[in-house]
């Protein structure tokens, strides 16, 4: 397992030239992390995606790298398998909606099936998810995958 944290990493925006589909290799155009990013990518069975919810969505930090995979390289993955892991502080029902009918689309565009997703609410700061069952449940996902 590799862990990739999007924070840390520098990502930028997929311009949208499409020079990917045309240049050598299909290489983007843009120099940055997301060369490496795509070799880790290639090598990953599974992949599980975890974000805060940012005004109802996920972070730019992790929409920027999913935005960078509209390049040829995707079709090199082997990835048939995707999880999505949650945290906002709000406690509203419909605090996931919008996240997660992004997440069924995109399951069904590159027909992969989901692991399951963990969903946690009234989680603000740091330390707010300690003793949370939801770190059970991230656990169980995990070691489902055996
Ligand atoms: C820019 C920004 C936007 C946010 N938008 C929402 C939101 O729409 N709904 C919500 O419940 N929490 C929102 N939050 C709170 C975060 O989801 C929450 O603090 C989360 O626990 C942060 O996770 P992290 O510590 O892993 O970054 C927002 C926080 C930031 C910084």
């Amino acid at each position: 397992m590799e862990i990739i944290s999007v924070a840390d990493v520098r990502v930028d925006s997929c311009r949208g030239c499409n020079a990917c589909f045309s240049t050598e290799g299909n290489l983007c155009v843009q120099k940055d992390d997301m060369s490496w990013i795509y070799g880790k990518l290639a090598e990953a069975d599974v992949l599980v995606i975890a974000s805060p919810v940012y005004f109802y969505g996920i972070s730019s930090q992790l929409k920027a790298v999913i935005d960078r995979l509209h390049a040829p390289v995707r079709n090199t993955f082997r990835i048939r398998r995707l999880g999505l892991l949650l945290v906002g502080a709000a406690e509203l029902p419909d605090l996931f909606d919008s996240i997660l009918s992004q997440y069924e689309l995109v399951l069904r565009f590159f027909k992969l099936d989901s692991i399951g997703t963990v969903l946690v609410r009234g989680v603000k700061d740091v330390g707010d998810i300690d003793g949370n069952p939801a770190l059970e449940e991230a656990y169980e996902l995990g070691t489902s995958l055996r």
